[in-house]
């Protein structure tokens, strides 16, 4: 089968576009021909690598991917289009569960063909196309974990970071969905008026304004109820400043450092809390399927690349040039 493989961590140019023998089936598991895998963040950390956390090379990246099944097992048909829910067992302590196609054994969807366990398929939702199926199963998984965990009710005024990212724009289309108020932020003039376009009440540009008291003045100093941070080092003391009494910071992101420096005081005196979320559940994943059906929404996709040219991809993503979702085309 075609491929990326990567052999060492570094930039795009370890990405490598080659021959590969197929997976050979192994006792629990499926092969899936991959239709579109979405480039997640997620990628560009296992690609670069992250001191302490080790895969196998060579290895496969790719973690949110639609399909079709090479074989029949259980319900599921010969032929059947797909989803992979992305979370496997951990092999480490202290760590909830691993990632396909991240860190850890599992090889991911750059790929023609992925072998999966049995447990993680689950059908397609007819409601999306095989575009849409690939783009749902991390950033919107996350986005509505952190949505539920912020525990915030119709009306509730959420501050979500980065407009334009994969988490980002999930947050704000399921909150808008949700009923809730939504400041977000971008960080230029294209950005913003996409981000006004997904339905945001009150977008700040980073580069011309102070958040902090753009924020404060949007809530009559009141402060916001929850925020959603997937930035990190750089956000999280902002966060924390604008919540308002009893707020909750969910966090799911390290993209500016995973070491922050906060006001602890600031914390307690207003009895906040900072809550982590790691992707979601695979219940969770099929209620965010029947929700986004109910509220008719639709991922936003940025673009779609071959997967020869995953390179670009991954260059674009870390340009941070997207809007939404980006897709590589494999076998569709
Ligand atoms: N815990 C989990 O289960 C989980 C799941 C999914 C993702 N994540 C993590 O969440 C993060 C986002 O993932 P993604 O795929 O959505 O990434 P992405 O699409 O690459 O987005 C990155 C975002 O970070 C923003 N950003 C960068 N520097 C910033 C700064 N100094 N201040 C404010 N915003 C800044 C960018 O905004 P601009 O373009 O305006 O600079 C962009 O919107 C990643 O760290 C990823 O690993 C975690």
């Amino acid at each position: 089968m075609k491929a990326v493989i990567i052999r060492k961590h570094g930039g795009p140019e370890v990405l490598s576009y080659e021959e590969t023998p197929d997976p050979v089936p192994q006792k629990g598991h499926v092969l899936v021909k991959v239709n579109y895998c979405a480039v997640n963040h997620l990628d560009i950390w296992v690609r670069n690598g992250i001191s302490g956390k080790t895969v196998q090379f060579p290895h496969i990246l790719g973690c949110d991917v639609s399909g079709t099944l090479i074989d029949r097992f259980g319900g599921f048909k010969k032929g059947d289009k797909v989803i992979i829910y992305p979370a496997i067992d951990s092999n480490v302590s202290r760590v909830s569960f691993g990632i396909i196609g991240g860190f850890g054994k599992y090889k991911g969807g750059y790929a023609e063909i992925i072998q999966v366990p049995k447990k993680n398929i689950i059908k397609k939702p007819d409601w999306f196309s095989d575009q849409e199926a690939a783009s749902i199963n991390v950033s919107y998984l996350t986005a509505w974990n952190m949505l539920e965990k912020s525990r915030c009710k119709k009306d509730d005024i959420v501050l979500v970071w980065g407009a334009n990212s994969g988490v980002g724009s999930a947050a704000i289309l399921l909150a808008k969905a949700k009923g809730l108020k939504i400041i977000t932020i971008a960080s230029d003039k294209n950005k913003a008026m996409f981000a006004k376009k997904l339905g945001a009440d009150f977008v700040i540009d980073r580069n011309i304004k102070d958040v902090t008291s753009e924020v404060l003045k949007f809530t009559n100093q009141v402060g916001v109820d929850a925020v959603i941070d997937h930035v990190g080092a750089k956000t999280w003391p902002v966060s924390l400043e604008v919540l308002k009494v009893k707020g909750r910071m969910v966090a799911c992101g390290t993209t500016t450092g995973g070491e922050a420096i906060v006001n602890i005081r600031s914390l307690y005196s207003k009895e906040a809390q900072i809550i982590g979320v790691y992707l979601g559940s695979k219940s969770q994943l099929v209620a965010l399927h029947k929700f986004m059906k109910l509220k008719k929404i639709r991922p936003v996709i940025d673009s779609v690349f071959d997967l020869k040219d995953v390179k670009k991809a991954h260059q674009r993503m870390e340009e941070s040039n997207q809007f939404g979702k980006m897709l590589l085309q494999i076998s569709n």
